[in-house]
């Protein structure tokens, strides 16, 4: 139970780690993309003003002072083009042009490509006529840019591994820490539990045994104090069963009160038909047995009939007069698997996963005095699980339920 908070912990924590970190570097990613982005439109829009200043209008026709640095353009991934007003291109210089067709109203466009190409257009004004005589497009391969970005986003994505690795490592020292205490002091509870159950058992021997003695020899009482020591009866019976089972759920964890001993499940589940016969009688239940000649496995012989008792008691509390209960069992190649079926009430789909809690019951008007106390099935459950097995539990209301359970054979 503790592995798998522990765990749980521990996940959440790095999950809640990982978002964190997620958060802050997609933060970083677009704040450092978004300046360096800005830094190359304000490179590109002085060497566009430059590329401007360097033309003049000339018989009605622009004319472009062709003494560009093109070595510069070059080593930059970086072009330059002309157009006049209407759009038509002028000249180009340099490589990585982009052919996008001008369009005045989007100065700034990025042309998809291998590699992108980011462009800056810019209107040329004469200053002496005031009049719009052109325009020049700048433009820059973003191959370095994006490969400085690629280097980022590895850096960041191997930061996010190394500091989840380290607070993994930290995390798990955490909660060991954390958790000691909760499991020492369950342990503690879970001691005091077995204890008070233990305790409780001799005097409550004592009451049943008196009241026993008492009940036998009734023939000089009262009718009332009769009634008033059946009534001691049933409760001490009661409480004797439940400390038992409190004894139980208690040493449930300490696996080395597990016997292992070679036992026949026949044996076992015919024992206990035949105990419970009474009962199935006297609701005349249609109680059918199917199980092969033999079922071998290794356990606790003990503990096994406690196990199917619990289950075989609930399936005849549940299901009503002329109801039906089968048991199947069937050795498989390294496990064993049997089956209680029955007619009874059912169980609904919401309860079926608290039905192995402890103390939980559907039905919690029902008082003690008429059976268990809602801990038959986490008992179940704890033998289920120290034999290595598994329980499953298919119901609906109103028709019926079934208990299945495997357990290894070694
Ligand atoms: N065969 C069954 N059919 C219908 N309901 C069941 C069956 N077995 C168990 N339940 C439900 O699960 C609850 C818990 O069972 P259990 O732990 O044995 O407690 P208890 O029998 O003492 O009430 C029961 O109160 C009942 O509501
Ligand atoms: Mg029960």
């Amino acid at each position: 139970m503790f592995k798998n908070i522990r765990h749980r912990l521990l996940l959440s924590y790095l999950l809640i780690l990982a978002l964190i970190l997620g958060i802050f570097s997609l933060g970083i990613r677009l704040i450092f993309a978004y300046n360096l982005r800005q830094q190359l439109i304000e490179k590109l829009t002085a060497l566009g003003q430059g590329a401007a200043a360097n033309t003049e209008w000339e018989h009605n026709q622009l004319k472009i002072d062709d003494d560009f640095k093109l070595r510069e353009l070059l080593n930059n991934q970086q072009s330059l083009q002309w157009f006049d007003v209407k759009g038509n291109s002028i000249l180009k210089q340099g490589e990585f042009i982009s052919s996008l067709p001008l369009s005045p109203d989007d100065l700034v466009q990025i042309k998809p490509g291998n590699p992108n190409i980011q462009s800056i257009t810019l209107p040329i004004i004469d200053s002496d006529i005031s009049q719009l005589i052109g325009y020049v497009r700048v433009s820059q391969s973003l191959e370095e840019l994006e490969e400085t970005l690629t280097k980022l986003d590895w850096g960041l994505g191997i930061s996010i591994i190394v500091a989840l690795s380290i607070s993994g490592i930290g995390g798990i020292l955490l909660t060991n820490q954390a958790m000691k205490p909760i499991e020492e002091s369950f342990q503690r509870l879970k001691q005091f539990t077995a204890d008070a159950s233990h305790e409780l058992r001799n005097p409550l021997m004592v009451i049943d045994s008196n009241v026993a003695v008492s009940l036998k020899y009734s023939e000089g009482m009262r009718k009332t104090d009769q009634e008033s020591f059946e009534a001691i009866a049933s409760a001490t019976e009661q409480m004797i069963n439940l400390t038992e089972d409190l004894l139980i759920l208690a040493r449930s964890d300490q696996i080395n009160l597990i016997k292992k001993e070679t036992v026949n499940l026949v044996i076992i589940l015919e024992k206990l038909v035949k105990l419970y016969q009474p009962k199935i009688e006297a609701k005349k239940l249609n109680f059918k047995l199917k199980l092969s000649e033999t079922i071998w496995m290794s356990g606790d012989s003990l503990k096994l009939e406690r196990l199917f008792s619990n289950l075989i008691d609930n399936a005849i509390y549940y299901t009503s007069e002329s109801g039906v209960i089968e048991i199947q069992g069937k050795q498989k190649k390294s496990s064993i698997e049997i089956q209680i079926k029955d007619t009874g009430i059912g169980i609904s789909a919401e309860n079926l996963e608290r039905i192995f809690e402890r103390f939980w019951r559907a039905d919690t008007s029902r008082s003690y005095w008429n059976g268990g106390s809602g801990l038959g099935l986490a008992i179940v459950k704890a033998i289920v699980k120290h034999h290595g097995g598994t329980i499953t539990v298919t119901s609906q209301l109103g028709i019926g339920s079934c208990f299945t359970i495997s357990l290894p054979i070694n």
